[in-house]
């Protein structure tokens, strides 16, 4: 069967609060090379990410704190050229923005390279930093919740906000980071409980994954929505090339269809 590549109307931060506004969700896939952001960008994914995972599933390193600054800015090359209009969001990797200066920098690397928005993990500590890159034109996504950079701080990749106190100061540090300028929040491995109180308080558009079915958008890397990574998958994964009798296009459209529907994450896939 031959695939049917339809050219989306590019994706912008605007473009993604409108589709909030309405009531509706989005789907967000990592990204690594031309072909694989060709193929997303043209069966309904709305964002991809150049994603730190990439120390995992293009390098084979056991976490994400390898990466660096250039190993994303070549990734964005290539994602770039294949890009058919989503909207392209870039990581800036662990230690890359331990500063204003820092971050400032080390942004406008990968802005130059085609990322629209840039993704940095963390809380409140971020508000100077998320402040000062939207003042030089530089859209900011926070990244709260399970956050793979701290790993080694956080003792293992496990469920965070169980506990009622920290659940209220991630909630308190979401705000201050929308208030700070922030126009997406991507929230990793929280109860579905606390996914939803936090979508509800915020007004930009909250991207999930492991954190249950109220957030505005879902993600998924990659190599997990294809079932290529070795090991146990982590609850929030399904692979949806399995079964799937129209190959990688086909798992890809079947996928953004089922995060735009509410079909995915359900029960199974989520965190009670
Ligand atoms: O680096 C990445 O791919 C991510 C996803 C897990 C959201 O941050």
């Amino acid at each position: 069967m031959s695939v049917q590549y339809k050219k989306p109307r590019a994706m912008t931060v605007t473009g993604l609060s409108e589709i909030k506004q309405r009531g509706e969700k989005f789907a967000c896939l990592t990204a690594y090379d031309y072909c694989s952001a060709f193929a997303a960008s043209s069966n309904g994914i709305e964002v991809m990410l150049v994603g730190d995972s990439l120390g995992m599933v293009i390098q084979g390193h056991d976490s994400s704190l390898p990466v660096t600054v250039e190993d994303i800015a070549y990734h964005i090359r290539c994602v770039r050229r294949g890009n058919q209009g989503a909207l392209l969001m870039a990581d800036l990797p662990f230690m890359s923005y331990y500063g204003e200066k820092q971050s400032l920098k080390n942004a406008a690397i990968m802005m130059r390279e085609g990322a629209q928005i840039v993704k940095l993990e963390g809380g409140a500590w971020l508000a100077e930093s998320t402040r000062l890159l939207v003042q030089h034109g530089i859209p900011v996504c926070a990244h709260m919740g399970l956050t793979p950079q701290s790993i080694n701080h956080l003792g293992g990749y496990r469920v965070q906000g169980r506990d009622p106190k920290q659940a209220q100061s991630m909630i308190d540090e979401a705000l201050i980071l929308q208030d700070a300028g922030a126009s997406i929040l991507l929230l990793e491995c929280v109860p579905v409980e606390l996914g939803r109180r936090i979508t509800d308080a915020l007004e930009i558009p909250v991207i999930g994954i492991g954190a249950g079915a109220h957030t505005d958008g879902q993600i998924m890397v990659w190599h997990d929505m294809l079932g290529l990574y070795p090991g146990r998958p982590a609850k929030f994964v399904q692979n949806y090339l399995k079964g799937n009798t129209s190959g990688i296009q086909g798992a890809i459209a079947e996928y953004a269809d089922a995060v735009k529907s509410g079909a995915f994450p359900d029960e199974e896939h989520s965190y009670i």
